[in-house]
């Protein structure tokens, strides 16, 4: 794509959308980053941005009619799995190049006991033994421990909406978290059990560390498939030169 051609659409709200959005508005590529406007108040990426839902397929692929793009990049979380179904359906009803950025999800270390689950229902069942859980799986969702009748601990960005288990004590913040943090929270609390999705990358993964450190098992949601056909790629940089080839 030569610089100043086309315009890139980065479905965000991860730190490699950010990331991309940056480096591709270095390269001089006109980006449109757009978010869901969950969170109050989000770091926002360079370029221009766009807030809220489509609207399901059929709106993502009126937009795109409406606001043509020359690529589309699905950076989201890897969790974030209706918006990624969204794209797939909408990149090829339009015909426009899709690409995936998706980062590794996390590894098994030496020391670690980690139990895989297939969602946090799941999750929920595998804490039952414990006394202080530690759910560190977003402000979404929540309601799958909301049957926990032990201590439950809860972080996340923005207050969590209810139905929240009944003794519920919810952390209010924003990652990146060091080793040294996790382990004074996971101390001050006396949790035994830390719930995570797999959601790979650096910027929460001290509680896991923190975890190993101090013996506590993990419960970790396995991440869901991604659609058929795909092109994935797990990096920014490979994100950047996918779109730097694309015709402008
Ligand atoms: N799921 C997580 O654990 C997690 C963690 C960290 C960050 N996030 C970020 O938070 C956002 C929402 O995640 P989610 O799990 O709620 O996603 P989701 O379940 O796949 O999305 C639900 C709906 O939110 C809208 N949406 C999601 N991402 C969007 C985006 N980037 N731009 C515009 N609309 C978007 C779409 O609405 P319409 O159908 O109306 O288009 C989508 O159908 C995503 O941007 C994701 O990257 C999610």
């Amino acid at each position: 794509m030569v610089s100043g051609t086309g315009r890139v659409l980065v479905l965000g709200g991860t730190g490699e959308a950010r990331r991309l959005a940056g480096a591709l508005v270095a390269d001089g590529v006109d980006v449109v980053s757009s978010l869901a406007g969950r969170v109050a108040d989000p770091v926002l990426p360079e370029g221009s941005v766009r807030v809220g839902g489509f609207g399901g397929v059929v709106g993502l692929t009126a937009w795109l009619e409406a606001h043509p793009v020359t690529a589309v990049v699905d950076a989201t979380h890897p969790f974030a799995t209706t918006m990624t179904a969204s794209a797939a359906s909408a990149a090829d009803l339009t015909g426009v190049p899709l690409l995936r950025l998706q980062r590794p999800g996390w590894a098994e270390q030496p020391g670690d006991d980690w139990r895989w689950v297939g969602s946090l229902e799941e999750a929920a069942e595998a804490v039952a033994g414990f006394a202080h859980v530690f759910v560190t799986t977003g402000r979404t969702g929540l309601g799958a421990f909301a049957g926990l009748s032990q201590e439950v601990l809860v972080r996340s960005v923005d207050p969590p909406d209810p139905p929240l288990p009944p003794r519920t004590t919810v952390v209010l913040e924003r990652g990146p978290f060091s080793v040294d943090d996790e382990l004074a929270l996971l101390r001050e609390h006396g949790v035994d059990v830390v719930v995570t999705k797999d959601s790979g990358g650096h910027l929460t993964e001290a509680k896991l560390t923190a975890a190993r450190l101090l013996g506590i098992p993990v419960v970790v949601v396995r991440r869901p498939p991604l659609p058929a056909g795909l092109v994935v790629v797990a990096t920014v940089d490979e994100a950047r030169a996918w779109v730097l080839a694309q015709p402008g």
